[in-house]
């Protein structure tokens, strides 16, 4: 019986999602005989009925694409904005699954997918995911693909930046995306040479920071590159952000919007400023970091991830995410991966590496 199965890319883009369709469609077709139909945008396509033909030649020529050739959104089975309403469509989307006659739904996505291809699993759905993101913060799967080209742009910026700072004599902070966690920052500014790493992880003293930048100036290197990511935090933003959480499970209004923090890179900018006397430059990578061609890296990750799918759907193996491990993969069940996030722990070889070649994190 030839099986039927249906692809989506959800969440944010992230370098490898082409290369991953590529691989799940081109083992399931040539290697297994089976078929395959793509639902656009994510969950919601799904929800809507949009499909795409997947059935030979749109798989050709993607492979180096960035982006995603399904499209994608960050819209939830459960919680779907609808006209003016946020409805649960997790039923609708049960029905489309099953009048196509599906076998088996790939989603692609982050950790928020994780959580939703659980939600699809718990209606009877057989799913099956890959882990992708440029945060690299998906639980229990060595790494997640994206990464290592985002990893590589904001490296190349970290470099780009080095000559100019060191010519005005002035910091240059960079803040690099992550989401809650350090890995890319951390990674970058290991690599990229970076004199200081704030990642979320690790609660910052902008005291701390402000003097290993006047140590720098005291041996004569009047510049300095700050990589912090987006999602870090002074200790005592994190400590006000504390009190506020216990007000909030006391049930009392939380005092202290997470969104207060959006602007912090620019306000460390100038806090440094006003404690080293040097001029600081603010430079936010945005989204040029999950933008364009993935490396070969993430190309060979997400075509080893996707023919590993596409093997546990001929095995009928469902309600996993396919994970990396070593030079292998492994099925990971779906409640083991959704709810988690990976962050850096404070003592990763990575932090003990950048502590030895004496950067200051902050701390
Ligand atoms: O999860 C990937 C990511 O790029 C995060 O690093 C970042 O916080 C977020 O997505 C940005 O989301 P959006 O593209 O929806 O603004």
């Amino acid at each position: 019986m030839t099986k039927y199965i249906g692809i989506l890319t959800a969440g944010g883009d992230s370098p490898g999602l082409n290369a991953a369709i590529r691989g799940v469609g081109k083992a399931v077709i040539n290697h297994y005989g089976m078929q395959i139909i793509g639902f656009r945008d994510g969950f919601r396509g799904l929800m809507e009925n949009r499909t795409m033909r997947l059935d030979g030649g749109e798989l050709s020529g993607i492979l180096t694409r960035g982006g995603t050739i399904l499209g994608t959104s960050r819209d939830k089975p459960h919680r779907m904005p609808v006209g003016d309403k946020t409805l649960d469509m997790t039923d609708v989307i049960a029905g489309h699954y099953h009048d196509r006659h599906l076998d088996a739904l790939v989603c692609l996505g982050g950790g928020g997918t994780q959580k939703n291809a659980r939600r699809l699993m718990e209606k009877g759905l057989n799913v099956i995911t890959l882990p992708k993101t440029i945060d690299n913060d998906v639980a229990k799967t060595d790494t997640t693909f994206g990464f290592d080209t985002a990893l590589g742009i904001a490296t190349e910026a970290i470099d780009r930046l080095h000559s100019t700072a060191h010519s005005h004599h002035r910091i240059i902070v960079v803040e690099i995306m992550g989401h809650k966690a350090g890995w890319l920052a951390l990674g970058a500014g290991i690599a990229g040479g970076a004199d200081v790493i704030l990642i979320p992880e690790i609660p910052y003293e902008v005291e701390s920071v402000a003097e290993a930048i006047r140590e720098r100036s005291r041996n004569g290197k009047p510049f300095s590159i700050v990589a912090v990511a987006e999602g870090a935090i002074s200790r005592q933003d994190f400590e006000a952000q504390l009190a506020a959480k216990e007000k909030k499970i006391k049930g009392e209004k939380m005092a202290v919007s997470e969104m207060q923090y959006a602007d912090h890179t620019l306000r460390l900018a100038k806090k440094l400023e006003l404690l080293t006397g040097l001029e600081a430059r603010v430079t936010i990578l945005g989204h040029l970091q999950r933008g364009g061609t993935p490396s070969a890296a993430d190309r060979l990750l997400a075509t080893r991830l996707g023919t590993a799918c596409a093997d546990l759907i001929n095995q009928g193996h469902y309600g996993v995410m396919v994970a990396a491990k070593g030079d292998g993969t492994r099925a990971v069940k779906l409640e083991k991966v959704a709810g988690k996030i990976k962050t850096v722990p404070p003592d990763h070889p990575w932090v003990e590496s950048a502590r030895r070649v004496g950067t200051n994190l902050g701390d």
